[in-house]
Order: structure tokens, then sequence, then C-alpha cells
């Protein structure tokens, strides 16, 4: 069978989860929900990959390498997800199946965050579900790799 490979790409102040808003975002630290993220993956058959950056060029380099490397994408941008157009173009680039990921639920947050930019080219949006939420990312890319 098949192994999928599925990157997971963390932006901008993801490295900061454990010190940042731990009401909003929980206590878990970057390497721990990516634990988390692993267990998740291997229940579904998936090797995963886990890129973070604060550096918005930086990750839409990794956009254009993941094409060539990777079968799905698990993305949090964090707030690049509300205005980044270069990170937008860089996934229609990429053209690989993409769920959007929000440990918090950005709909009922600022008015700004319920804007995103890369939603219409992604198969799927969670929010709100802490790290669960990755879960259900993958499950998603998983149905979908099936199709
Ligand atoms: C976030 C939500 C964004 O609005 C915020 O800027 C982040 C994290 C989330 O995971 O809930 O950095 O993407």
């Amino acid at each position: 069978m098949i192994k999928h490979r599925i990157d997971v790409m963390h932006g901008v102040n993801l490295d900061q989860l454990g010190r940042r808003d731990p009401e909003v975002y929980g206590t878990f630290t970057l390497p721990e929900l990516e634990v988390r993220i692993k267990g998740y993956a291997a229940e579904l058959g998936f090797d995963v990959t886990f890129w973070q950056t604060n550096h918005e060029g930086e990750f839409c380099e990794e956009l254009h390498r993941a094409r060539d490397r990777a079968d799905g994408l698990v993305l949090n941008p964090g707030a690049w997800t509300h205005y980044s157009y270069a990170i937008r173009d860089a996934l229609e680039v990429c053209g690989l199946p993409a769920v959007e990921v929000h440990i918090s639920e950005v709909d009922s947050r600022d008015d700004w965050r319920r804007i995103t930019v890369i939603g219409d080219l992604c198969v799927g949006r969670v929010q709100g579900k802490g790290a669960e939420g990755y879960r259900d990312a993958l499950e998603i890319l998983h149905a979908e790799l099936a199709r």
C-alpha cells in the first residue's frame, strides 16, 4: 500500500504555543502538538513532516518545494491566513490538496480573523478544536486522497 506523505506547515507565531494566550490556544507547545499529530497520522497510515517558520517568503518557498515531495498539506499559516496573497498564490502553484486548520475558533474572534484568503483553495477548513482539529484535517485529506 502506498504511504501518503503529508506536510504539516505551521506559520507565523505558532512556535510560541505554550506561552501564547493559553485560554485561546491551550497550554501545549508546538513539539507537543506535533507528537499528537504524528499519532493521528499513524492511525491513518500517513507519513508526516513538519515545518514552521515566522518568515512569509520561506513559507511560500516550502509550498513550492512541497509540490514535488508531498501528497497533501495541512496548513495553519497563523495570521497570514487572513491577508497573505503571496501564500495564496504559492498554494495555487503548489496544487496539492490542502486543509486549513486553526486551533482557535477564528470565526468567533476579531472580524479580521473571519477572512481567509486561502479557504477557497482548500478541500477543508477546521477551526476551534484545538489539537484535535489536526486529526479532523488529516481525516479530510485521507478521504480526499482515497477518491
Ligand atoms: C490561528 C488563528 C489566527 O487568527 C492567529 O493569527 C494565529 C493562530 C489559530 O491556530 O487559531 O496565529 O491560526
